[in-house]
């Protein structure tokens, strides 16, 4: 079999094994609105990555829940030569069997209704919010609620959605018709309901917010509300959907063994980040109610449900599958909370809290870490992911004072073990260091 190395040249040596010229082409290049780690990272295998010196990292951050399957895995590399062979793309005016089998897929693992292809998180929203807008149209509802400490991406319908003023600081005005209320807060919710709303659109598990599971009664709550008021409910599975709690939407793991749970479903969930695990594709799935509003001609996208990405994705779902890595994420998931579970008891002074489901897991700081390394302009969070990067673990911050551990859903429990090992003895020298 030929292998991706063979077909695709190698990248052009000048920058390579150089740290600062690869930043230079970055400085100089590249729109800074990203704030940056100190890693110029160069290939990856399995559950690690390695920088351009060979430094190994183990990847606990999954590059923000999308590696779902690691780094270069041989199935998914077998999937874009194989389907590349064929065709690539094809643009919408067509049809073809990728799309139509991924669609039937996603279909099947939630509940009845169809699928729109797109190709981010951000825009898997977008496509819910339009058909909101249709859904309420005829009678002048066009408002959506959503709630604080949210993330909904970085459009500008996207940050209007999005309940962090520091998201929207510097873009206003913001597109009309967005309200916050406070998370796992029914009445606040419910007081919250004006004649024009249509619909309400809330997270599983927030995860920019910090890693906050709703409780059973939030979903089922609002259900009952959704009904009453003939609105629209929509969950946003981009970050915490894709078997990353255990199962295959967030929902359906808070609600196991509620009574009412198993009838439980929105009426329109966003899915991207690991129905690619890597490729850019994603999804909205909407109810069978209302999945024919948006007829021809009134949404689409280039590049939405191309041959390629669909291939992936199909190729992403058949493996978690066939390895039971939904079970992975559960099992190894409480293995590594349970670890930091215990290390917050140990340190209390440095770990505030451990939350999450599946291999979603926040680790929340305990606020103001004295000897904390590194620049104070920046947060604990930073500070912290920094320190675990000297030794050899990436994580993702959420706020000033939360990590969170997103990594593949095959991350082995061997590498869990040496994660937590790596994250204990970093607790560990900070605490000698608080201490003297
Ligand atoms: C819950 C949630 N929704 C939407 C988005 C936006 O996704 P994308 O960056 O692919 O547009 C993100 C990204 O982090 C997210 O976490």
């Amino acid at each position: 079999m030929q292998t991706m190395r063979e077909i695709v040249p190698s990248p052009p040596p000048v920058a390579r094994n150089d740290v600062a010229a690869v930043q230079a082409l970055f400085h100089q290049n590249v729109v800074p609105s990203y704030g940056r780690f100190n890693i110029v990272l160069s290939h990856g295998s399995g559950s690690y990555l390695y920088d351009l010196t060979g430094k190994r990292y183990l990847d606990l951050g999954g590059g923000i829940a999308v590696s779902a399957l690691g780094h270069a895995h041989p199935a998914i590399t077998e999937a874009l030569i194989d389907q590349s062979r064929r065709v690539i793309h094809t643009s919408n005016f067509y049809y073809h069997e990728t799309q139509g089998r991924l669609a039937q897929s996603l279909v099947q693992l939630i509940g009845p209704g169809k699928v729109f292809f797109g190709n981010s998180g951000v825009e898997a929203n977008e496509g819910l919010f339009k058909l909101a807008r249709k859904f309420g149209h005829d009678e002048g509802r066009f408002e959506i609620i959503t709630t604080i400490n949210s993330f909904h991406g970085r459009t500008l319908a996207g940050i209007s959605a999005t309940g962090q003023e520091k998201i929207r600081k510097g873009f206003e005005p913001l597109v009309p018709g967005f309200r916050q209320v406070p998370y796992n807060d029914l009445e606040a919710m419910r007081a919250a309901i004006s004649p024009a709303t249509a619909a309400i659109m809330i997270e599983g598990v927030q995860g920019e917010g910090g890693v906050t599971p709703a409780t059973p009664e939030y979903l089922l709550g609002l259900r009952e509300l959704c009904d009453e008021q003939k609105l629209l409910l929509f969950m946003d599975g981009v970050q915490c959907g894709h078997f990353r709690t255990g199962r295959f939407q967030s929902f359906q793991r808070i609600l196991e063994n509620i009574p009412g749970g198993v009838e439980f479903l929105p009426d329109g969930i966003s899915m991207a980040k690991s129905l690619g695990a890597g490729f850019p594709i994603g999804a909205f799935w909407v109810r069978a109610p209302y999945a024919d509003l948006l007829s021809a001609g009134t949404h689409g996208t280039t590049y939405g449900g191309s041959p390629l990405a669909c291939a992936v994705a199909l190729k992403v779902l058949e493996v978690i599958e066939r390895e039971k890595l939904a079970d992975n994420a559960r099992r190894v998931g409480d293995f590594i909370k349970n670890g930091l579970a215990s290390l917050a008891q140990k340190y209390p002074g440095l770990i505030k809290n451990v939350r999450g489901l599946g291999l979603m897991i926040g680790l929340e700081l305990a606020p103001d870490i004295a000897n904390l390394p590194g620049e104070p302009t920046k947060t604990q969070a930073v500070r912290f992911a920094n320190l675990l990067h000297g030794a050899g673990v990436l994580s993702i911050p959420a706020g000033a004072l939360i990590l969170r551990l997103l990594p593949p859903l095959n991350l082995r429990q061997i590498e869990a073990e040496e994660g937590l090992n790596i994250i204990a003895s970093v607790v560990a020298k900070l605490a000698g260091n608080a201490a003297s």
